[in-house]
């Protein structure tokens, strides 16, 4: 159903998903450089200077930073208001295609919601196409791609966009949320980064546990291709399989306490954790093409909060919303003061 939004790397295969990566892969890789800390670090410092101080003021201001940070990729300058306009219209209508995708619609609920989806990326379109440097570079995903049949480069870029985006600054709410309800990890943690060091060994941690514990993308669907067995399960082609990252991340062979977040978990601070048991950015050919961009981005983004604001909880009940991602839902009980 995801595919009503569009066709991009996320849903092709083979040489068609060779072909779209290499649109994009490049461009991720040379931003994600670490010549480019700095920028990526002064985005978020200086957005969240000038933001109210509150979780929505803070949400926007990570979101205007990881969407600046997107575009300049391509280098292109990110009109900040109808992104997230875009991404608002489009969480509301994925989860509409999700719940579709779980209890069959009637053909007008499915046929509503495709043409909703149509249209948001077709206005989005309209508005990217206004800047002559987003044009001409539509214009060169276009021409890299030129075996694929109907292929549309506003739909490369937005679901490239989405996957960039939200992912990011989810797992950053989920770092506010975690440092709100434990008060003196969060001392030590401030203590860390104003620091100034070079190694922040608890700080890295405490961002490892949190996408332990809450991975963005909490489970993924693949199709199989062909008659196979695994693991003793018969699967037939075209059998759709739902992989479970939350299951990874709390398998009891690879974790110890697996259900407690534990801010100074040892299998991170020792550095001793099985790398198959931990894939927030998913594993192998078809793995998150942004992770390194993503991890970058998400560091230099805890750093500049952390920096700038305190937070506190009056609760400590985990409430999320599964839209684009799995995110701290809106209303959460945290208090936020500057620093
Ligand atoms: C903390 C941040 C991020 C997380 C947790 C994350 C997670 C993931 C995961 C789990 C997938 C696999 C999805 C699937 O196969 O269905 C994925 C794919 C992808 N992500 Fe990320 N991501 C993050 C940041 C980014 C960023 C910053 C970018 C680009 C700027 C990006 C671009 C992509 C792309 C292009 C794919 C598709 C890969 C392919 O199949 O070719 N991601 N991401």
């Amino acid at each position: 159903m995801i595919s009503a939004l569009g066709f991009s790397r996320f849903n092709t295969n083979d040489e068609e998903w060779a072909t779209r990566r290499a649109i994009t892969q490049e461009r991720y890789l040379a931003a994600a450089k670490p010549a480019h800390e700095q920028s990526v670090s002064d985005i978020f410092n200086v957005g969240l200077a000038s933001c109210e101080t509150s979780l929505a003021g803070i949400q926007q201001a990570l979101f205007a930073g990881a969407m600046t940070i997107f575009y300049q990729a391509f280098g292109l300058v990110a009109e900040a208001r109808p992104t997230a306009v875009l991404l608002d219209r489009v969480r509301d209508v994925l989860r509409r295609l999700q719940y579709y995708s779980w209890v069959t619609p009637t053909n007008d609920e499915r046929n509503g919601a495709i043409h909703d989806a149509r249209a948001i990326i077709a206005d989005f379109g309209s508005q990217l196409m206004t800047d002559p440097r987003a044009a001409a570079e539509m214009n060169r995903f276009s021409n890299q791609a030129a075996g694929i049949d109907n292929f549309s480069p506003i739909e490369e870029f937005v679901m490239n966009l989405f996957a960039g985006v939200e992912t990011t600054v989810t797992t950053v709410q989920w770092v506010i949320d975690r440092l709100g309800a434990n008060p003196q990890v969060q001392d030590r943690i401030h203590e860390e980064i104003a620091g100034n060091k070079a190694q922040t060994p608890f700080t890295d941690c405490f961002i490892n546990e949190t996408m332990r514990y809450f991975p963005p993308i909490p489970f993924l669907t693949r199709e199989a291709s062909a008659d196979t067995v695994i693991d003793g399960a018969r699967l037939r082609a075209g059998q759709l399989v739902m992989l479970s990252v939350v299951g990874v991340h709390q398998h009891p062979e690879f974790w110890e306490n697996p259900r407690t977040f534990d801010a100074s978990r040892k299998e991170f601070i020792d550095n001793s954790f099985d790398r198959r048991a931990f894939i927030p950015f998913l594993t192998g050919p078809r793995m998150c093409g942004g992770a390194r961009l993503g991890r970058l981005e998400v560091e230099q983004a805890v750093r500049a909060v952390v920096r700038q604001f305190a937070f506190a909880r009056t609760d400590d009940i985990i409430r999320f919303d599964y839209a684009l991602a799995l995110r701290p839902a809106g209303g959460m009980s945290v208090t936020v003061s500057r620093r």
